[in-house]
C-alpha cells in the first residue's frame, strides 16, 4: 500500500463571511493544502450557501487549489460556471446525478480534477464503475448540509473499505473525508486511508486562531507511527 501525505482542506463553511478574504488568507498562511468550498442548493441538502461568485472571490484571495464540493441537484448544469470561477477540483454527489459518468467526463473536459462524493448511507460498491475515471472519492462522515455535526463512527470502516476498492480500481485516486473531524479523530481517519481531510468548525470556530487550530490538527496527524494499522497506511 502506498504511503500518502495528508492534505488538510479547511472548509470555509463556518468562517466569518464578513471577513472572508482574511479568513482564507489565514488558512493559506497557516499551511492549508487546499481550500474546501461547500456549495448547497436547498434541494439536495436542507441548506443554501453560495455559488460561483464566492468561488471567484476565493480564487482572487489565494493561490491554494480550490476543492469545490457541490451539494446540488443536477450538478452538470453548473460545472462550467464553477470551472470558470476558478475551481481546481469539482466533486459531485453520486446521489444527485443521473448520468454520473457523463458529468465526470464534463469535469475532466473542463480541465478540472473530478471527484465523486457518497452520503453516509450510500454503499461503497456504487463507486466501482466510476472509480477509474475520477481523481478523488469523498466519503461523507456526516449527513451533508451543515458544519459542526458529529462524526458518524461507522464511517471509519467505510473509509478503510473504500480505500481497498480504490487500491484495486484506481490506486492513485485520493480518498477525502468530510464532516466532524477534529484533533481527536483526525489520526483515526488518516490511518484508515483518508489522505485529503476536510475540517470546518475545528478550524474556523472563533476560539483558537486559524493558525493554532490548523497546527494542532497537523500535529495530531504527525504523532508516532501507528502500530495497529489495518491497512499499512503510514502517511504520518
Ligand atoms: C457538510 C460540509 C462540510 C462541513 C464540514 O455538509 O460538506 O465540508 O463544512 O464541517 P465540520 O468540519 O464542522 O463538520
Ligand atoms: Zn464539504
Amino acid at each position: 500500500m502506498v504511503a500518502r501525505a495528508v492534505k488538510l482542506a479547511p472548509s470555509i463553511l463556518t468562517a466569518d463571511f464578513g471577513r472572508l478574504q482574511e479568513e482564507i488568507l489565514a488558512a493559506d498562511h497557516a499551511g492549508a493544502d487546499l481550500l474546501h468550498l461547500d456549495v448547497m442548493d436547498g434541494r439536495f441538502v436542507p441548506n443554501i450557501t453560495f455559488g460561483p461568485l464566492v468561488v471567484e472571490t476565493a480564487r482572487q484571495a489565494t493561490q491554494l487549489p480550490l476543492d469545490v464540493h457541490l451539494m446540488i441537484e443536477e450538478p452538470e448544469q453548473f460545472l462550467e460556471a464553477f470551472a470558470n470561477a476558478g475551481a481546481n477540483t469539482i466533486t459531485i454527489h453520486l446521489e444527485a446525478c443521473r448520468h454520473l459518468h457523463r458529468a465526470v467526463q464534463q469535469i475532466v473536459d473542463l480541465d478540472c480534477q473530478a471527484g465523486v462524493a457518497l452520503n453516509p448511507a450510500t454503499p461503497i460498491e456504487s463507486i466501482r464503475e466510476i472509480a477509474p475515471f475520477v481523481d478523488q472519492v469523498l466519503v461523507m462522515s456526516v449527513n451533508p448540509g451543515f458544519g459542526g455535526q458529529q462524526f458518524i463512527q461507522t464511517m471509519t470502516s467505510k473509509l478503510r473499505r473504500t480505500r481497498q476498492i480504490l487500491d484495486e480500481f484506481n490506486p492513485t485516486c485520493d480518498l477525502e473525508v468530510d464532516g466532524g473531524i477534529g484533533v481527536d479523530n483526525i489520526r483515526d481517519v488518516q490511518r484508515n486511508g483518508a489522505n485529503v481531510i476536510v475540517v470546518g468548525s475545528a478550524i474556523f470556530n472563533g476560539t483558537g486562531t486559524v493558525r493554532e487550530n490548523l497546527t494542532a490538527l497537523r500535529d495530531a496527524c504527525n504523532v508516532a507511527p501507528y502500530s495497529g494499522a489495518q491497512n499499512n497506511i503510514s502517511a504520518a
